[in-house]
């Protein structure tokens, strides 16, 4: 399987409870590398153009409003399979779904509050970690 590089956001719900560093340790046991990482405020604007793709949703307001209601920590993940390694280990997005052992399952509060983003195919991957890191803030 080909290396592949995704992109990863440690929610507000997580960095609020200071769990970063136990999703992180869940992330590299997984086998997958933080190739680059920044703990940021995102902007009202960053997280609207993020999610614009669900800009019609009836959620949409409120996932806006808890993007940026604390900070997230954004990452590069690399490794075999990434992008669908991670979503196996991030689990499903409603945590009541998710399976055991999962950052949802372990760590999420509800379906808005749930602890991780990850990137749902390569195209997505490649806009997204461009939307926050630039080649040169990328070290595999
Ligand atoms: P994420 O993987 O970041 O992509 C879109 C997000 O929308 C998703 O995780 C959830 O946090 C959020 N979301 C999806 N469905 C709902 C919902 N019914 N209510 C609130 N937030 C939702």
């Amino acid at each position: 399987m080909a290396i592949e590089r995704t992109f990863s956001i440690i929610k507000p719900d997580a960095t609020a409870r200071n769990l970063t560093g136990a999703i992180n340790a869940i992330i590299e046991k997984a086998g997958l590398r933080i190739v680059a990482q920044k703990r940021i405020q995102m902007t009202r604007a960053q997280a609207e153009t993020f999610y614009a793709v669900h800009k019609s949703r009836p959620f949409f307001g409120e996932l806006v409003d808890f993007m940026i209601s604390a900070p997230v920590v954004v990452q590069v993940l690399q490794g075999e399979g990434a992008i669908a390694k991670y979503r196996d280990v991030m689990g499903a997005t409603d945590p009541s779904k998710a399976a055991d052992g999962t950052i949802r399952k372990v760590h999420a509060k509800s379906i808005g509050e749930n602890s991780v983003h990850g990137s749902d195919a390569a195209e997505t991957a490649a806009i997204e970690i461009a939307q926050f890191f630039s080649g040169n803030e990328i070290v595999g």
